[in-house]
């Protein structure tokens, strides 16, 4: 088994791979939709995708905790070091770099990215993640449909996980647009239901989804599990 993918509710996500447990965009504390507490979250890394407080989240409190790094955009980077954090790495869009738990690589996002006490965040990013036995993960996180996608797609995805709640990133129907140019093999809607703003059927979108693609959509509950 390559890895497991944990949906947190929000854009929050664990992984679990080669041995070491990842966590994505950790927001727990004042998350509705979040499955558990932010003391309860574990984590060797924490990869944070933009400034907003609805992904930075715990981060802080829990890398002090756990001592995971965590990596993210220079400027974000630079800013937990800031805060005290004590191991950070900081990356840029389509840069790689092999850590122990497979070659991550920052891509393109489509957003905002202030920090919460207003500093400035960089680009917001999402993750491309090459697993050691060669599986491709990609995490959109928060961004709107854009065309480079393809180029994403062009790595050979396995999972491709998309935000799908609208107003603040794409919605269902951009986000099946998204599907048709990554064609990963399997898909897993974000970024909903969290509050009525973002409220999706993602079970219609996952329809759709296997209408009209080749790839398989998984709606997780917050708290459920996939393993590739
Ligand atoms: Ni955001
Ligand atoms: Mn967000």
């Amino acid at each position: 088994m390559t890895a497991t993918i944990t949906w947190y509710g929000h854009a929050t996500l664990g992984l679990e791979t080669g041995g070491y447990k990842i966590l994505i965009d950790p927001f727990f504390s004042g998350n509705p939709a979040a499955s558990i507490s932010a003391e309860a979250a574990q984590a060797d890394f924490i990869l944070v995708s933009h400034g907003h407080s609805d992904h930075v989240g715990d981060a802080i409190a829990i890398a002090k905790r756990t001592g995971a790094t965590v990596i993210s955009n220079y400027e974000i980077a630079g800013w937990f070091d800031k805060q005290g954090v004590e191991k950070t790495h900081g990356q840029q869009h389509g840069g790689g770099f092999k850590h122990p738990f497979g070659y991550l690589k920052l891509t393109l996002a489509f957003h905002g990215s202030a920090l919460p006490d207003g500093s400035n965040g960089g680009n917001p990013c999402g993750f491309l993640l090459t697993t050691d036995d060669g599986k491709k993960l990609y995490f959109a996180q928060d961004t709107g449909l854009f065309g480079d996608m393809k180029l994403i797609g062009e790595e050979g995805l396995d999972l491709a996980v998309l935000p799908i709640g609208d107003n603040f990133t794409m919605g269902p129907d951009d986000a099946l647009r998204a599907v048709k140019f990554l064609e990963a093999k399997t898909v897993i809607p974000i970024h909903y239901n969290t509050w009525g703003l973002i409220a999706q059927d993602a079970g219609a979108w996952a329809k759709r989804v296997e209408a009209e693609t080749k790839s398989k959509a998984v709606i997780l509950k917050p708290g459920g599990s996939i393993a590739l």
